[in-house]
């Protein structure tokens, strides 16, 4: 039980012929300064039952309320505000999470359902770039918090392997490529191949023509355009994985762009049939002025598909391979546009489930203030910056703990967290510009802040010998250690509210808090010491380690237990 749900019973008990009791509990408020207790009851809505004034009301229920689990309860005007008593609920807490490890928090809210996640889908022959990555971590990191609330994730990398630009590719490579050059280094070579057709397409148009020609033929199968895609796929897709290995993400299915070149006519007959679709200057459209939206472009006046055409066939795909519960779309807020498009004419088409389709939108990644676009060439190579990341984290490892015996593989775990925690600790819709000197410091609101707090925790427990007992009890009662508790308590909270916004920066920002809570608490507190609360605070050292490494799970990141 958590505090409220503490005080609400309590409550209940006393105002049963008025209220029920999940009427108190939509009452009950959080103090904002820590003076006013833990949990505040406003006894305004009883002055009408009552006929009484609310101060004089909130008198008589402080006298009557059981106070078992409370420290006090004050009144001050017409509020009742409960004090709760740290030994009954640091005892409550501590054995919870003894007993149920790492899986506090968990539940089976979820009842198994699918949840389809379209994340990271990069496009073929481009590097694979900064939004991407936040793609990338954040969608991995919904699918941690939705398997941990009960449903089943399914995640799918809804690759750009399909467009226009595939024409241009070819044509750029059969005229200034060479095969060595794209073996070698295959995604630079290729996004040179693709920078050089846009620079000579701006002096001789007739490129474009010779490029929409090529991709024609590989929409129409031809051999040597298909021949030419596959490689440029699979040599694309080497590299990519060398970047979800480095963040140990895995993907349920590659199905991209692509995969739906066979069952977009399907779509396109069900518009027709319905009289969705309009010509328009040679063009097919569907109408959605009613939505306020732009139209959306299903065919162009060649016959050639679009993004949107696909995503339709995905979205239809998707319902009947996975019947899922949520599809989310994870991808950045200049797509929103988009997305109100494939939602709309879904709605057109009266599928009602389209009404659980999500775009999870986010911010952009800025260097220096400037936003990375490739069409220019102008990109940073999330490779690189990984790599980066982690002879940063060696090297103050190095200079930290030089005896510790596997400095790679923590580095490599801090270095890569790193990167990761920052782009997930802000809401998902902040921009922000990225600079890796402030990513991988161990100070201020990091991970490996964070990770260096757990190691530092872990050490605390190897020195004292300390093994959990789960049927023991343990209680602290000194003030340094509630702010801990209180975070300790919330933390399946803390899930479900992550879970409901789709937000893996609120368990991030728990971290944070948890992780700051812990320090100040150890940097005044003697937690070996030899007296009876002795056993107590290790309980509670062993429940910070076990939240703060199930946070950092849920993030994708790893806590080494040395650093
Ligand atoms: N490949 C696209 C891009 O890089 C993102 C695809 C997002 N997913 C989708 N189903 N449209 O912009």
């Amino acid at each position: 039980m958590n505090n409220k749900e503490i005080v609400a019973q309590a409550v209940f008990e006393v105002v049963k012929e008025n209220l029920t009791l999940s009427e108190v509990a939509r009452l009950l408020e959080n103090p904002k300064s820590v003076d006013h207790g833990d949990v505040a009851f406003p006894a305004f809505s009883l002055a009408k039952v009552f006929r009484k004034a609310p101060q004089q009301i909130a008198a008589e229920l402080a006298e009557k309320i059981n106070p078992e689990a409370f420290e006090k309860i004050e009144v001050v005007g017409p509020y009742l505000n409960f004090f709760m008593k740290k030994e009954v609920i640091s005892s409550m807490v501590l054995k919870q999470i003894a007993k149920e490890g790492s899986h506090f928090g968990d539940s089976n809210i979820g009842n198994e359902g699918n949840v389809t996640i379209d994340m990271s889908s990069p496009n073929i022959a481009k590097p694979i770039s900064m939004g991407h990555l936040r793609s990338t971590v954040i969608g991995n990191s919904i699918s941690l918090i939705l398997s941990k609330i009960g449903y089943n994730p399914i995640k799918i990398n809804h690759l750009g392997d399909w467009g226009t630009q595939f024409g241009k590719l070819i044509v750029a490579y059969k005229k200034w490529g060479s095969e060595e050059k794209v073996k070698a280094e295959p995604i630079n070579e290729l996004l040179r191949l693709y920078v050089e057709f846009h620079e000579k397409a701006e002096e001789e148009p007739e490129l474009n023509d010779e490029a929409r020609a090529w991709f024609k033929k590989l929409e129409e199968n031809d051999e040597e355009a298909l021949a030419l895609w596959k490689w440029f796929r699979s040599e694309s897709l080497k590299e990519f994985n060398k970047i979800y290995g480095m963040l140990e993400v895995e993907f349920d299915s590659y199905n991209g762009e692509a995969f739906y070149n066979d069952k977009m006519d399907e779509v396109v007959t069900m518009l027709e049939e319905k009289h969705l679709l309009q010509t328009n200057e040679g063009a097919e459209i569907v109408d959605l002025e009613q939505y306020g939206l732009n139209p959306a472009l299903i065919k162009k006046s060649d016959g050639a598909t679009l993004y949107i055409t696909r995503d339709l066939a995905a979205a239809l795909y998707r319902k009947r391979e996975y019947n899922f519960v949520k599809s989310l779309y994870i991808v950045g807020n200049e797509q929103s546009g988009h997305f109100k498009q494939l939602k709309a004419v879904l709605k057109e088409l009266s599928f009602d489930w389209s009404d659980e389709m999500v775009h999870v939108p986010f911010g952009l990644i800025t260097k220096d203030g400037k936003k990375l676009s490739t069409r220019k060439g102008k990109i940073v190579l999330l490779e690189e910056v990984l790599n980066e990341a982690n002879d940063s984290a060696l090297a103050q490892i190095q200079e930290k703990n030089p005896e510790l015996p596997n400095k790679e593989e923590v580095a490599h775990q801090v270095g890569v967290g790193a990167v990761v925690f920052h782009d997930l600790k802000n809401d998902r819709l902040n921009n922000f510009d990225f600079n890796l000197e402030e990513v991988v410091r161990f100070e201020g609101e990091t991970g490996p802040y964070v990770q260096y707090t757990h190691a530092r925790a872990m050490t605390i427990l190897e020195k004292a010998d300390f093994v959990i007992d789960p049927e023991a009890v343990y209680a602290v009662n000194d003030a340094d250690s509630w702010e801990i508790i209180k975070l300790l308590q919330s933390y399946p909270e803390v899930v479900m509210q992550a879970a409901d916004q789709y937000e893996p920066s609120v368990i991030a920002k728990h971290s944070i808090r948890l992780a700051q809570a812990f320090n100040k608490y150890y940097a005044h507190t003697k937690v070996l010491v030899d007296d009876d609360q002795k056993e107590a605070r290790l309980a509670l050292v062993h429940a910070v380690t076990v939240i703060l490494k199930e946070d950092l799970r849920l993030l994708g990141v790893h806590a080494p237990n040395k650093m």
